[in-house]
């Protein structure tokens, strides 16, 4: 079963990356930006970035520890890793790498990072209990630190309300327990970092970013994940969004976006 779902999410950001480079990092910066400033990076300091996906946050956070330290960005996604390591060579940032690898088993030593980010990726891990113990197991200790981002409910954050609403007229995908909301309530999650030794809380804070019109946002927030289904049910799941989001009148939408950040320490 995992290995099914991990093969079909692999094959969803992999066609996911250059969309992904060409519209979601923009609009994900302040995400980006919040992570940074709850990281602290310091000069020298070794980063590991996991589902690292086009490398924003990677790329940022190099340029924070600067050429005496190193970042490693880690996904699951091979394409999406390939447009990180362009970037980063376009950037001339060289203390920064890419693997591909996934959080339950993280390709790092043991006691090897100073911080981990994971900015929202966590949510689409399939066995979030043994990415906390991977995320404990390469930090050093004591004093490593843990950063994530992930978003709350679909009441409080619009891409959830609008990728739930989309993802439920498509038939349920083979790895349970992931989705934009899964670590909505991150109560089981901070346990499973406390039992790997990480003492986490939860900062909340509202992101937003702009789409233009209702197709646009189809286009990037669902596409992929629509685009095998039926044309007459795809009408219905975007009707369903735009009655829902769109109070039926097309143009310009503005999401917030309740982000809730992750951090502790081992
Ligand atoms: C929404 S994107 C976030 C990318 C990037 N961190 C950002 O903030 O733009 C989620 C990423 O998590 C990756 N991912 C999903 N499951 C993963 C896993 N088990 N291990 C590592 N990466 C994973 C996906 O391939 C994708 O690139």
């Amino acid at each position: 079963m995992q290995d099914k779902g991990l093969e079909w999410q692999v094959g969803v950001w992999d066609q996911m990356s250059e969309l992904y480079e060409r519209e979601v990092d923009q609009r994900f910066v302040p995400v980006a930006q919040a992570m940074l400033d709850r990281a602290a990076l310091k000069p020298g300091e070794r980063v590991l970035d996991l589902g690292t996906g086009t490398g924003s946050l990677a790329l940022r956070a190099a340029t924070a520890v600067g050429p005496g330290g190193g970042v490693r960005g880690v996904d699951i996604s091979s394409d999406m890793l390939r447009i990180a390591g362009r970037r980063a060579t376009e950037l001339g940032l060289d203390h920064v790498e890419f693997r591909e690898g996934r959080a339950e088993a993280l390709p790092a030593e043991d006691s090897t990072f100073d911080v981990v980010l994971a900015s929202l990726s966590l949510m689409y891990v399939i066995d979030r209990a043994a990415a906390a113990q991977e995320i404990a197991r390469v930090l050093r200790r004591p004093g490593g630190r843990f950063v994530a981002a992930v978003w709350a409910a679909p009441e409080e954050c619009d891409i959830v309300m609008f990728q739930k609403t989309a993802g439920s007229f498509a038939p349920p995908p083979p790895a349970p327990g992931v989705g934009p909301g899964a670590l909505a309530d991150p109560a089981t999650f901070l346990s499973e970092l406390a039992r790997a030794g990480i003492e986490a809380r939860v900062e909340r804070q509202q992101l937003e970013f702009d789409f233009a019109d209702f197709e646009s946002a189809w286009n990037v927030l669902a596409g992929v994940t629509t685009a095998q289904l039926p044309p007459e049910i795809q009408d219905e799941a975007k009707k369903a969004v735009r009655d829902l989001m769109w109070d039926g009148v097309d143009g310009p939408r503005h999401f917030r976006n309740m982000t809730q950040f992750i951090i502790g320490r081992t």
